[in-house]
């Protein structure tokens, strides 16, 4: 793959935001699940939250052709947030590999980081995890979480030494309790390797399949994200709830808000603090606005 220098090297960002959210009915029957709340905002501020803390300003969005619209009327162009965004329609729920075929264009030459609409992550550390491991995709960089339903997810097996030894599709008998969550990092080959996929027993191009592939070429990396850290994935009514509790409960304990998007594109240096006070203005009739305002005014 092409090797720029540091400044020519970038990651573009996808973010996939399908699916029917059938497990959340009826609630979903209206809306699409990204754009539920999570205690104080959309559930999409979260995972784009996370793509932008590892510094990534080009996303493009991929969304169902009935949703597609809302997200742009909630997010627009990214400029106020110093960021790009542009959108992308997925006709049919056809696997998150599909996203890599959507966007190919919009990937180009470069790496690009994949995440879920529906994953919530929350933890020490975690900016610096992201920036580091978007710097020289080589190969993929998977995400793993111990969770106590292995069988919902895909799953990673490791060696004593921690490294990857097999991924399976949520396994009827899981080998380890290792989730791999919705996030994802790939360098340019994953374009080809999506378009050469065969479709699985379901019919889709199944992520689990090229993070396989990755795996057997020896370029799938795990990073484990253990004790202290938080994945939640949002896409049962339970989950839901749960998740929304977990950011009430530390917002109002900490005064800080999680995945305040104006905030994070100030303190990444996408947009100055007036910008960013300006932001907090137009929100300034809700306790999130006020708080924007609040961590712009005292600098
Ligand atoms: C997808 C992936 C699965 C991954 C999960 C993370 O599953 O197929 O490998 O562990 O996202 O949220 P889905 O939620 O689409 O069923």
């Amino acid at each position: 793959m092409r090797l720029g220098t540091p400044e020519e090297r970038t990651v573009k960002g996808i973010f996939l935001a399908g699916g029917h959210g059938t497990r959340l009915h009826p609630i979903t029957l209206g809306t699409s699940k990204q754009m539920l709340p999570v205690y104080d905002k959309p559930m999409i501020y979260y995972p784009l939250s996370v793509l932008m803390l590892a510094g990534i300003r080009d996303i493009q969005i991929i969304s169902s052709p009935d949703d597609i619209e809302n997200f742009r009327r909630l997010l627009g162009d990214g400029s106020p947030l110093g960021i790009s965004l542009s959108y992308a329609v997925q006709e049919q729920p056809r696997g998150l590999a599909e996203a890599f075929l959507i966007s190919a264009d919009h990937i180009g030459d470069d790496s690009v980081a994949l995440v879920l609409g529906d994953n919530i992550f929350h933890g020490p550390g975690f900016a610096g995890i992201l920036q580091d491991k978007a710097v020289d995709v080589d190969g993929c960089v998977l995400f793993g979480y111990p969770v106590r339903d292995p069988e919902r997810y895909g799953v990673g097996e490791v060696d004593a030494d921690g490294r990857l030894v097999s991924l399976e599709e949520k396994p009827e008998h899981p080998r380890s309790d290792l989730a791999i969550t919705g996030l994802y990092f790939y360098d340019n080959d994953v374009i080809d390797i999506a378009k050469n996929l065969t479709p699985s027993a379901r019919g889709e191009l199944e992520i689990t399949d090229v993070n396989r592939i990755y795996l057997e070429r020896g370029k799938a990396e795990l990073v484990s994200l253990g004790r202290g850290f938080v994945w939640l994935d949002a896409g049962t009514h339970d989950a839901l709830t749960e998740a929304g509790q977990y950011v009430q409960i530390l917002e109002h304990r900490q005064g800080v808000r999680l995945a305040c998007l104006e905030e994070i594109a100030w303190r990444m240096g996408f947009i100055d603090r007036e910008a960013c006070l300006r932001l907090g203005e137009e929100l300034s009739k809700s306790p999130y606005g006020q708080y924007v305002m609040e961590i712009a005014r005292a600098g």
